[in-house]
């Protein structure tokens, strides 16, 4: 009773921010996102009768008990579903190109519960599989899918139909989403704790929620006829208005570090010299840029040249959840 999953981590391009149900992982507002080819997590599970507890490793090591107890309580909604009590033993694997930083709840979460699911021997459909990993971490439930990916809100209380789709597959418009890594601190708010922050405390955030959806739409409108500075003017807007919500929470929550600012700058420029290239920042200081294929080396070097940039690492879209025999 084992089983191997991996699963891309995404970005997204119309956030996620804000639950309507913090125990079934149900969101305020729909979102959008775009499943990239370099940053995965390779999780094997298994269950067995002689295990007389679950144990969770992360990286090759035992994952400390904040990590495991997310997991644990995680793998018991696979459990009921399979109708079983089996401990089981996770090992999870965060591939990413560089030693920090871009770790990920949601290719964590997704190919987590494709792994639990298969070694139980569960016949999920993509659907049902979506809507597990959003119980995990919400992100986690368009990471089920490649490419251009939506997670329907939905408005039932139970959560069926709150679940990702793909609108557009990876192979079907290649742009380049290039991940920059900069020098910071580690972030002090979770984007659990941050959404929830907000959505109790910020003014700003009947603004959010009165204008995402339209965003939503345009953002599809430009996906699906390929317009690239359409989807990138929206792409920034989204981002910077999440952002706004956050700095009107009470704390107020401000991921952002120099650098993060430094890079919005330097797009702007790269912008008004006529290179289309936009940015989008979720709940830390790290930003992804994006462009079009052809602008991706200038971009690319030019980030670099930054003081504050550690690296960039290039991703294109990539495909949903794998399994390893
Ligand atoms: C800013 O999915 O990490 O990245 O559901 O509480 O686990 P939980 O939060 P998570 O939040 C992601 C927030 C975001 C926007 C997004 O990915 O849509």
């Amino acid at each position: 009773m084992k089983a191997t999953a991996i699963a891309n981590t995404n970005i997204a391009l119309i956030k996620y921010w804000g639950k309507r149900d913090e125990t079934l992982f149900l969101p305020m507002n729909s979102s959008l996102s775009i499943t990239l080819d370099s940053f995965f997590t390779v999780t094997t599970v298994e269950f067995c009768k002689n295990f007389d507890k679950d144990v969770f490793f992360l990286n090759e090591l035992q994952a400390t008990d904040k990590e495991s107890n997310k997991v644990f309580i995680f793998l018991n909604k696979v459990r009921d579903l399979a109708g079983t009590n089996l401990h089981a033993r996770i090992c999870s694997e965060n591939r990413v190109p560089t030693a920090a930083g871009f770790a990920s709840s949601a290719s964590g979460f997704a190919a987590l519960a494709a792994a639990a699911t298969r070694a139980l021997e569960l016949q999920l459909s993509e659907k049902e599989l979506s809507m597990l990993a959003r119980q995990g971490s919400g992100s986690a439930c368009r990471s089920v899918y490649g490419g251009f990916v939506e997670w329907q809100k939905g408005i039932q209380i139970d959560g069926k139909d709150s679940f990702a789709k793909q609108i557009l597959s990876e192979k079907s418009w290649d742009i380049s989403i290039l991940s920059v890594l900069l020098v910071a601190e580690p972030k002090k708010v979770s984007s659990t704790e941050g959404m929830k922050r907000t959505v109790k405390t910020s003014p700003f955030y009947s603004g959010w929620l009165s204008t995402v959806e339209k965003d939503l739409e345009e953002a599809k409108e430009a996906i699906s006829s390929r317009d690239f500075e359409k989807l990138g003017i929206i792409v920034e807007a989204n981002a910077m208005k999440m952002h706004a919500t956050m700095l009107g929470a009470n704390p107020p929550i401000l991921y952002w570090q120099k650098g993060s600012i430094d890079v919005i700058h330097h797009i702007h420029k790269l912008r008004s010299e006529g290179i289309y290239a936009y940015f989008t920042i979720d709940a830390g200081p790290n930003v992804k840029v994006l462009c079009l294929p052809k602008d991706e080396k200038i971009v690319y070097e030019s980030l670099l040249s930054l003081t504050d940039v550690q690296e960039v690492i290039i991703c294109h879209p990539g495909s949903g959840i794998k399994y390893l025999e």
